[in-house]
């Protein structure tokens, strides 16, 4: 199977998906982004697993490299994480054709990418994701920013990266937890564009669940391609972008409700796996499509262990008015995915407030 091309109007890049690819990252940047010197910024607890790696391939290629650990998890991803970065580049006299390598999951690609779009007006950046998640998502298409007191993600830019480098080795060492996640999107995936991906997870989800090196990297490339073929068809999310959002605008208002990052909260994944049943359900009720669909997509999440009903859900209200937030509502209205079939999912911008009510208190058990 081939690398993946992502083609915009303006730029293109390679994803490179391999087992054992950090070895070889030196090479393949030097061919991309050739310059004497490098900064990796990397997620502290990635950074002794896989920094050693990264560092090594990048000096045999020519590189002087700077690291920089840099504070996991989604509350350091902020404006104080950034001035603290921009002060690591200038210190060790980062150029604008310096190369800057994001390393670790999506915090740390959203941060680095962010730094690497304002950095000088902007400086060639190197996505290295080592979780699912990060992976099959973040790191594909170019959006990077933080979160501010008032809510995640409210500042950003679309600064696509030079290279996409994956070494789906690194998923060895992923919690169980985190790779489960970034499994609720791979089914995401399959749900908006691609039955036979649906079908092939749930075919062959004892060898993916056991890591078997190549059913990993047929999945990550498999939804690199869904991923990159959404984003060369709307890189700045004016239309068919927006069908990444599938189980988002539910799963982020569990997100926020529960403050970000709380530890004994949902996860991303679990929150989106939530909010796909939800939205799926909104729209069996609406007979907007077959109620095949929901018990696929249900039986599978099960499958994955990921929560398909919430015992302790916050109160509706403040769920609603969370969703109502979110960046995405145009002109005051909830904007929604919803499937129209296995394979395929329309934005609905008319749900009336019942109806989304009643697909979240559908959520709960007792
Ligand atoms: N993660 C959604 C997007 O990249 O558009």
């Amino acid at each position: 199977m081939p690398e993946v091309h992502l083609k915009l109007p303006h730029h293109q890049y390679v994803i490179h998906v391999r087992a054992g690819l950090l070895a070889e990252l030196g090479a393949l940047v030097r061919a991309v982004v050739p310059h004497d010197r490098a900064a990796i910024l990397a997620d502290q607890q990635v950074l002794p697993r896989h920094g050693q790696a990264a560092k090594q391939s990048l000096e045999q290629a020519g590189y002087s490299v700077v690291v920089q650990s840099v504070a996991a998890g989604e509350n350091h991803k902020n404006l104080q994480a950034v001035a603290a970065l921009y002060g690591t580049l200038v210190e060790h006299h980062m150029e604008r054709k310096s190369p800057i390598f994001a390393l670790g999951g999506g915090v740390i690609g959203d941060t680095a990418g962010f730094v690497a779009a304002t950095y000088l007006r902007g400086v060639p950046f190197v996505q290295v994701p080592t979780t699912l998640l990060a992976m099959v998502d973040a790191s594909v298409g170019g959006k990077v920013g933080v979160n501010l007191p008032q809510g995640k993600n409210l500042v950003g830019a679309f600064h696509q990266p030079q290279l996409v480098a994956i070494d789906t080795d690194t998923l060895r060492t992923l919690p169980a937890r985190e790779f489960r996640g970034g499994l609720a999107e791979c089914v995401k995936h399959g749900v908006i564009r691609d039955e036979q991906l649906f079908n092939w997870i749930d075919d062959h989800l004892d060898a993916i669940l056991a890591l078997d090196s190549a059913s990993l990297v047929e999945l990550v490339r498999w939804n690199v391609r869904i991923k990159a073929n959404v984003v060369m068809a709307d890189e700045k999310e004016t239309g068919e972008r927006a069908h990444l959002n599938f189980g988002h605008t539910f799963g982020h208002a569990i997100e926020a409700v529960q403050t970000y990052g709380a530890s004994d909260g949902y996860s991303h994944g679990e929150a989106v796996a939530l909010g796909m049943v939800a939205a799926t359900r909104l729209a069996v009720n609406a007979r907007r499509c077959d109620a095949s669909v929901l018990d696929r997509l249900i039986r599978l999440l099960d499958r994955l262990s990921l929560p398909t009903s919430a015992k302790n859900l916050p109160p509706t209200d403040a769920l609603l008015a969370s969703m109502q937030l979110d960046k995405k509502v145009a002109s005051g209205k909830v904007r929604l995915i919803l499937p129209d079939r296995m394979g395929a999912v329309s934005i609905v911008g008319d749900t009336p407030a019942s109806a989304i009510v009643a697909a979240w208190n559908s959520l709960r058990t007792s």
